[in-house]
C-alpha cells in the first residue's frame, strides 16, 4: 500500500505522516516512512529523539553514492547507468523506530526539466523502487507538490492524500494538485482537514472541496503545537488527534478495500 501525502506547506502534512505511520507499524503493518520532503523534518513527527535523527545524512546528499552506483565519474556529459541498483538502499540507510523504517530521501536541485545528474538518477529509480516493487506500507510525506512523482511512477501510488486547512490559498493548492494527479494517473485522491478549530472550519472545507472524498477532520491541537516545540511525537502524546487520524486510518484501508494485512 503505498500513501503520498501532500498539500500546501505547513498544513499539517508532516504532523498527519508521521502519526498514520506509527498507527499502522502499532498494528503490526511494516511501514516504510520516507521523507521527500527537502525540508525534512518527518523523524520528529515519528517521535525519533534528536540525538538520533541528527545524524541522519538525506540519500540526494550521498553524491559518491550516487556516482558509484550509476557509473558516472567522469563528470557532468559521460555516460552513467540510468537504471541503478537501489533495491537495498533502504534497508541500508534508514533508521528504525518503533516498527517503522524511516528513509530520508531530501531532493536534488534540479539544472532544468531536462537535468539526469547521477543523485537524480539515483531517487528517481529509488522512488520508483519503492513504489512499484516493495511489499511494505510506504507513506510518503511530500512537499506542496507531485511533479517529482512523474508518470509511470504516480500511477504506483494507491493514495494520494491532500492535506488542507480552512484557508483558501489552502483550498486552491488543492485542486491544483488534484488536477496534476488526475493527469498522472492518480486514481485515489483523498482530502483530509487539519487544524480545524469548529464546526465552521469544517462546513468551509466540505463546500470547498465538493470534488474530493473527505476522509476525516483533525481538530487544532495546543497538545501538537505543544509536542513540536518539545520535540515529542504527536503519537505519543495521545488524544483525540491521534483518534481522528486513527478514524481515518480505518477508513482509508476501508477505501483501499483492506487489500493488505500485517
Ligand atoms: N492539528 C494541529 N493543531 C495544531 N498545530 C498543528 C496541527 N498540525 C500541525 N500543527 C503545527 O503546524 C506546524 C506545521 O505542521 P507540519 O510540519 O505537520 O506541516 P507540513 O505541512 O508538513 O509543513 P511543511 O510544508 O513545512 O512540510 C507545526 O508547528 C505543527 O506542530
Ligand atoms: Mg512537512
Amino acid at each position: 500500500m503505498k500513501i503520498a501525502v501532500t498539500g500546501k506547506g505547513g498544513v499539517g502534512k508532516t504532523t498527519f505522516s508521521g502519526t498514520l505511520a506509527r498507527l499502522l507499524a502499532a498494528e503490526g503493518y511494516r511501514v516504510l516512512a520516507v521523507d521527500a520532503d527537502p525540508d525534512a523534518n518527518l523523524a520528529a513527527a515519528l517521535g525519533i529523539p534528536e540525538a538520533q535523527y541528527k545524524k541522519i545524512k538525506p540519500l540526494s546528499k550521498m553524491k559518491k553514492l550516487a556516482e558509484e552506483r550509476t557509473g558516472a565519474t567522469g563528470g557532468y556529459g559521460s555516460f552513467f547507468i540510468l537504471n541503478p541498483k537501489v533495491d537495498d538502499l533502504p534497508e541500508k540507510y534508514c533508521l528504525e523506530y518503533q516498527g517503522v523504517k524511516l528513509l530520508v530521501m531530501g531532493t536534488v536541485e534540479q539544472g532544468g526539466s531536462g537535468c539526469v545528474c547521477p543523485q537524480h538518477t539515483l531517487l528517481k529509480r529509488l522512488m520508483k523502487h519503492l513504489l512499484i516493487e516493495r511489499e511494505d506500507v510506504v507513506i510518503m510525506d511530500m512537499e506542496a507538490g507531485i511533479e517529482h512523482l512523474g508518470r509511470g511512477t504516480a500511477e504506483s501510488v494507491d493514495a494520494l492524500i491532500v492535506v488542507v486547512e480552512p484557508g483558501r490559498r489552502s483550498i486552491q493548492t488543492a485542486k491544483q494538485i488534484k488536477s496534476l494527479a488526475e493527469d498522472l494517473g492518480i486514481e485515489k485522491i483523498f482530502a483530509v482537514g487539519s487544524k480545524v478549530h469548529d464546526e465552521a472550519d469544517i462546513q468551509f472545507i466540505t463546500d470547498s472541496l465538493v470534488d474530493f472524498e473527505l476522509l476525516g477532520f483533525i481538530p487544532l491541537s495546543e497538545e501538537v503545537k505543544k509536542a513540536d516545540l518539545e520535540g515529542v511525537s504527536p503519537f505519543d502524546i495521545g488524544g483525540t488527534i491521534v483518534q481522528e487520524i486513527s478514524s481515518i486510518k480505518d477508513k482509508l484501508l476501508a477505501r483501499l478495500n483492506g487489500r493488505e494485512n500485517p
